[in-house]
């Protein structure tokens, strides 16, 4: 019996220890509560604005039909924050909806929880002055969690979401991980270009008859640099010290150019195709616009600063050379900045510039003058988008005068036309973007203004290509060609987030097949470098996704225009923008827009047909994780034979492959690229 007993009191006394030594090992001693905005919100990915902790996106407290929440998160749709429980987390908990800070809007968001990426729950559809949802989840045993905001089905325009009085229930932990596992540390690829000239960018150019010819043949090597060509035709002739063409002719035709280049290092020749005829735009344009950077705040000033920069950066010897004013070069209908505030046509109704431009033609002939192309901004309403005076009723009086001016580029954006539809000024004709568009649904609608101004631009004795800017509104893509369009905006407005950069990828396919010389189609300008809006930063896309955006921009033939501040290029930035076998795959001949032929979980591959017979491929990462695959299945890229594998950023063969029975080892960064070309060989 004593025995027993002391057996007994030994086996209480191990289990107790054990038990100790279990809560002692790891941690768990008592429940706690950690609270979201406790931990660091940065690592969210969201469609606008950044992480607000205890605040919303914009800044203000949160606020759910008219309820305060002293804490949480305040995101923009599509958002995501990944969390690391450790399976240590017993519940979540949270008060979600849209927040009271958007008035006159219709925005739609759906909350979700993933736990080890399964959903296990969803808010379904929520809008404006909807009481908040509880949101209350036991958790065990989970190692991620998730937090998404999906736009709702509605696009994310105005999609405010708070996760207030969010709050975690741990066995014992007192702090949890968000995670973003995406590199932050910028790398540089692009080799140098050699001292030795090499003449780079487009090899067709198109122009109308009786239009000014310009044209600055880009080239990189040491300087002083001597140009010059054979088989210009008659009209045209070449600066042998800028390399910068001009002239006109009269007739049609197709001429065969070499154009030549030598400096104290070596010499170099390109045949260039200049193509007299309807086309112009015979690749995707490249150059600047001031909105990414600017916003507002635009000057004849800044954008002529903007021209000098492409050309002391050496931008200009890679093909940038369009620099285009976006809104806000025109008098405001009511701005509180009186730079801004003026009459807005002179008596006869000519359109005037604000006091921030003044001499328009003197700034287009100072950018011609460094072998430049000059663009600006208009929208077929009454209105911009920002506000300013639109060409709604002076169609034709606008055109005109772009042209005497000088302009050689014209972004044309819907803005407040969705309150003229009718023709006449709405009841609110100050409406902007897809919420003004009723009525336009229909294809005529939507048609008529730009076609109009499209007419217009074409009986110009110049050429201006023509980029209408309408969000993809009635597939564009089918009828932009014959309104008179170059390019068309296919989506909404791109931001520097990785969601917004990868919301526009994934639309990209619909509109690829009506991509050709002359007619683009425009996912937005590059948030890369010194963005802002008026607001500067470095763009917050990582590294990688700042080389996926270039690659796919290129992959898909989209006009390439640089959003940033072009005196603050930093060598990383450089190193993306000057990258002439990337430019290549944009600038190609053909004009064939890439498309996703092949998908592996978030691997996407996307293919580009190119003039020579070669295929341009991108294999592109959308995942949180590093992907290595030894790949093979090289007949559904449409690719056969032996071929040379080439990494195109790095500028180096990796590898012969015979692509029926050889693989090619990738390895695709977190949200980044592998860029190659596969080239036959014999
Ligand atoms: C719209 C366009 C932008 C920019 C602004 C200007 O939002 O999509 O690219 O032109 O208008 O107000």
């Amino acid at each position: 019996m004593m025995m027993k007993k002391t057996t007994d009191m030994k086996l209480l006394y191990i289990s107790l220890l054990t038990v100790l030594i279990f809560f002692a090992g790891t941690g768990v001693l008592t429940a706690q509560t950690i609270w979201l905005d406790e931990l660091d919100l940065s690592a969210a990915t969201q469609g606008y604005g950044m992480a607000g902790k205890n605040k919303t996106v914009d800044g203000k407290p949160l606020s759910i039909a008219g309820k305060i929440f002293e804490r949480g998160f305040g995101t923009h749709a599509e958002s995501s924050l990944s969390i690391n429980l450790q399976g240590k987390v017993s519940s979540f908990s949270a008060q979600v909806g849209v927040d009271d800070e958007i008035k006159g809007q219709q925005p739609a968001v759906e909350f979700m929880v993933y736990g080890d990426a399964k959903k296990l729950w969803s808010s379904g559809i929520m809008r404006s002055g909807d009481e908040a949802k509880l949101c209350d989840l036991k958790l065990n045993g989970i190692q991620k969690l998730e937090l998404v905001v999906s736009d709702g089905g509605n696009g994310n325009y105005y999609d405010h979401a708070d996760w207030a009085d969010a709050k975690f229930e741990t066995l014992g932990l007192n702090t949890l991980a968000t995670l973003n596992p995406v590199p932050k540390e910028p790398y540089i690829l692009t080799p140098p270009a050699p001292a030795k000239p090499r003449i780079n960018g487009t090899s067709i150019f198109g122009v109308r008859p009786g239009s000014p010819f310009l044209f600055r043949v880009p080239a990189t090597g040491d300087r002083p640099m001597l140009f010059s060509a054979s088989g210009l035709p008659e009209g045209l002739q070449i600066d042998a010290n800028s390399g910068i063409i001009t002239g006109k002719l009269e007739k049609k035709g197709t001429f065969i150019v070499l154009l030549r280049a030598k400096n104290a290092k070596g010499k170099a020749e390109k045949k260039f195709k200049i193509t007299c005829g309807d086309q112009i735009s015979l690749t995707p344009p490249m150059g600047w616009n001031s909105w990414n950077c600017f916003a507002g705040e635009v000057s004849a000033e800044k954008v002529m600063r903007a021209a000098m920069a492409m050309e002391k950066s050496g931008l200009v010897n890679h093909g940038w050379n369009y620099i285009n004013i976006d809104d806000f070069w025109q008098n405001h209908r009511d701005a509180k900045d009186n730079s801004l505030r003026g009459e807005l046509r002179d008596k006869d109704g000519n359109i005037l510039p604000n006091s921030r431009f003044g001499d328009m033609k003197a700034l287009a002939d100072d950018v011609h003058r460094l072998g430049l192309k000059i663009g600006l901004y208009s929208s077929p309403g009454p209105w911009t988008c920002g506000g300013c005076v639109g060409s709604f009723g002076y169609e034709l009086q606008d055109a005109k005068k772009y042209a005497e001016w000088g302009f050689d580029y014209l972004k044309y954006d819907w803005c407040s036309y969705g309150g003229v539809i009718d023709g006449m000024p709405g009841n609110d004709p100050y409406k902007i973007g897809s919420l003004s568009y009723h009525g336009g649904s229909q294809l005529a609608t939507a048609v008529k203004p730009f076609k109009l101004m499209g007419d217009y631009l074409l009986q110009q004795p110049r050429d201006i290509v023509y980029s209408l800017c309408q969000y993809g509104m009635s597939d564009v893509w089918k009828w932009g060609g014959t309104a008179g369009g170059n390019a068309w905006r296919t989506t909404n407005d791109i931001t520097d987030t990785w969601t917004s950069v990868k919301n526009i990828i994934l639309a990209q396919d619909q509109s690829a097949q009506w991509a050709k010389p002359g007619n683009w189609n425009d996912p937005d300008m590059l948030v890369v470098g010194t963005v802002g809006w008026g607001n500067p930063h470095p763009s917050k896309l990582k590294p990688d996704e700042q080389y996926l955006h270039i690659s796919l921009w290129s992959l898909f033939s989209a006009p390439l225009l640089i959003g940033c501040d072009m005196e603050k290029l930093d060598d990383f930035t450089l190193n993306l923008l000057t990258n002439d076998e990337v430019i290549a795959l944009n600038q190609d001949p053909l004009g064939k827009q890439a498309t996703c032929v092949h998908t592996i979980g978030d691997l996407r591959i996307y293919v580009k047909e190119m003039e020579d017979g070669s295929h341009a491929v991108g294999f592109c990462n959308f995942g949180l994780e590093k992907i290595n695959i030894s790949y093979k299945d090289f007949e559904k890229l449409g690719i056969s034979g032996k071929v040379m594998a080439r990494d195109l950023w790095r500028q180096k063969d990796i590898a012969k492959i015979k692509t029926e029975k050889e693989v090619l080892n990738i390895e695709v960064p977190i949200h980044g690229v592998a860029l190659y070309k596969f080239s036959s060989v014999k």
